[in-house]
């Protein structure tokens, strides 16, 4: 027997066990991945749109429902707080939400389909907290709107951030649309029109 036929026989001995040890092993890491890939009722839950009753929700408050992990809003404005709108644009950054994050048909001043609700994800675009709603109009705040305490952002009652604060853009819009007079569905906006 040749030098080379022993190498040649462990060679293909040495060449078979690692691929055999190779599909194992890649078996055994996919496994676990593959696993982790398949959704979860509660992921696919958080994923799906939410349904908002807004039929209890007063003239001037706040409600909230969560959706995909995150606080939205939804505000009842009073015709005292949409009147207030339109003389904030002195005050803030970007009052024609044109850096900001809202789907086509909320960007207007209302930033909304139907004025008199808000919709907005609550959560403070600078560094994430949650801004405290401040309806009533306040020395800072001179037509109301919303206060993120961690670092002073202030916002109107149209999301709007206010200039010279550390937020860089309104807060954001969620896709959202009507589905009965009573009812909102967040997430999804299918059929919804600028
Ligand atoms: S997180 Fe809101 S101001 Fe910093």
């Amino acid at each position: 027997m040749s030098d080379d036929k022993v190498d040649t026989g462990r060679r293909h001995f040495l060449s078979v066990a690692t691929t055999v040890t190779g599909v194992i092993g890649a078996a055994a890491a996919a496994t676990p991945f593959i696993l982790s890939l398949k959704p979860s009722a509660r992921t696919q839950a958080l994923g799906a749109p939410v349904e908002a009753d807004i039929s209890k929700l007063e003239v001037g408050a706040r409600m909230i429902v969560e959706w995909r992990g995150k606080p939205v809003w939804i505000i009842r404005r009073s015709p005292e707080m949409l009147k207030a709108l339109p003389a904030m644009d002195k005050y803030l950054r970007d009052p024609g939400s044109e850096e900001s994050d809202q789907p086509s048909y909320a960007q207007n001043a209302d930033r909304a389909i139907n004025s008199e609700f808000l919709v907005l994800i609550g959560v403070c675009t600078h560094l994430g907290c949650s801004p405290e709603f401040r309806p009533v109009p306040e020395a800072e705040l001179s037509g109301g709107g919303f206060l993120c305490a961690c670092h002073g952002s202030k916002f109107d009652l149209s999301g709007r951030v206010y200039k010279g604060v550390p937020a860089p853009k309104n807060l954001p819009v969620p896709a959202y649309r009507f589905i009965g007079p009573n009812n909102i569905l967040i997430g999804d906006d299918t059929g919804a029109s600028a």
